[in-house]
């Protein structure tokens, strides 16, 4: 006898219909358990009989205004050319836009006006600091941004008049942009949901879902309460500046247990433990990180000035030629060099710059000042030589005719 298997759970709906008490449609918790960040949900009725706190006119001055940012927007369709102006506008911006395929956008508004802000309320379940603006828009019909994506999670509350959503669900839809467009188009975009959406009624789409929203029969205008989701580069970035100012300038690279160099310029295992124990987050970063940040940033560091260049690139067959008839390599002064050897091989260090490296032309490289390839070097070497060449750290210095 088979056992029996576990109820299939119903799959969660994508479209629910809410109510003053329930502008999700459900408890916060369940929204937040179910939906936040992992799936849209359209909420018909999320704000019942809703009213714009703000009247197109205001939207439209305050997009005049210096201080706010505001983007007019038209699309030809014919052309499928797209125009973006950004603020502050005139009026006269707004004389030219006739009657159909334009929107007027305004980030921000809850800064300036408090009828606007009034709108977060009901988003009190969410961190405060987690949440970033609303945007208002202004569309006539057919106006909207094209099809994008966000970064961040948006509720996008319908004020007036009806848009036309339609949204992709699909993971391995393709994302690249359109290139000639400041927008940030999708390329491509296929949706597998459309919805046309009244005024009270709200998306939420959490980041990444790709969606286009246009105006649809009149006018319309739309609430996008928008998220604050910085990146792990500028949240990096900020910590190792927060911890930087709290540093002492005494507190230095140090090496009092420092053992004679087995082979000059490399950075070996001793030097990237001694990093990993001072430095607040190198104990947490895998080693062929560290040693690649750590050989990157030394033969940066305290440079006054960057090698120059060659005044003509070399190809390889020309260094070739020039090596076979004895020419010499010598290090620019101004070129700092580094080795080290890692599980991913040997990597040569020059001013910031990194190449894989033969180990024994990375050792010699570092060690003389000049040195005289000779005739054949290997493939591996010749590559690394050029390149070191046409970037300034290599001065050929050709062999005299007798
Ligand atoms: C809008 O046009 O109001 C919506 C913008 C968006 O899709 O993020
Ligand atoms: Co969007």
């Amino acid at each position: 006898m088979k056992p029996a298997s576990a109820p299939r759970k119903p799959p969660l709906p994508i479209e629910v219909r809410g109510s003053a008490r329930q502008p999700l449609g459900m408890p916060p918790a369940q929204f937040l358990r179910d939906y936040w960040q992992k799936r849209p949900l359209l909420v018909r009725n999320a704000f019942p009989d809703f009213v714009p706190p703000i009247a197109p006119e205001d939207l439209a001055g305050l997009a005049c205004e210096d201080g706010a940012l505001s983007r007019l927007i038209r699309h030809d369709e014919a052309r499928e050319r797209w125009q973006v102006k950004t603020g502050p506008l005139a009026e006269a911006d707004f004389a030219r836009t006739g009657d159909a395929n334009w929107t007027l956008l305004v980030q921000d508004v809850d800064k300036w006006d408090a009828d606007v802000a009034a709108l977060l309320e009901p988003f009190g379940f969410l961190p405060d600091w987690r949440v970033d603006d609303i945007m208002v828009s202004y569309a006539e019909p057919g106006g909207g941004v094209g099809a994008h994506v966000d970064q961040y999670d948006v509720f996008l509350l319908q004020g007036l008049g009806q848009r036309h959503w339609a949204i992709s669900t699909d993971p391995d839809a393709p994302r690249d942009f359109r290139p000639d467009i400041e927008l940030k188009q999708l390329r491509e975009f296929e949706p597998t949901h459309e919805w046309l959406l009244e005024p009270g009624d709200m998306l939420y789409l959490p980041p990444g879902v790709p969606h286009d929203g246009v105006a649809f029969g009149g006018p319309c205008m739309t609430f996008s309460v928008g998220m604050r989701a910085p990146s792990q580069a500028e949240l990096t970035g900020d910590l190792a500046d927060y911890l930087a100012e709290r540093l002492h300038e005494d507190q230095r690279y140090a090496d009092p247990d420092l053992a004679p160099a087995k082979a000059p310029g490399e950075i070996d295992a001793a030097a990237l433990a001694r990093l990993r124990q001072r430095l607040p987050f190198a104990a947490e970063l895998d080693e062929e990180t560290l040693r690649d940040w750590f050989g990157r940033f030394i033969t940066r560091y305290r440079n006054a000035q960057t090698p120059a260049l060659p005044d003509r690139a070399l190809d390889e067959a020309a260094l070739r030629k020039q090596l076979a008839a004895g020419a010499r390599l010598q290090r620019h002064p101004w070129s700092r060099m580094a080795w080290s050897r890692g599980k991913s091989g040997c990597t040569l260090y020059a001013n910031g710059q990194a190449w894989p490296a033969p180990p024994a032309l990375a050792k010699q490289l570092c060690a003389q000042r000049e040195i005289a390839p000779g005739t054949e070097p290997p493939a591996a070497a010749l590559a690394l030589l050029l390149a070191l060449v046409n970037d300034g750290h290599l001065v050929l210095r050709k062999a005299r005719r007798r």
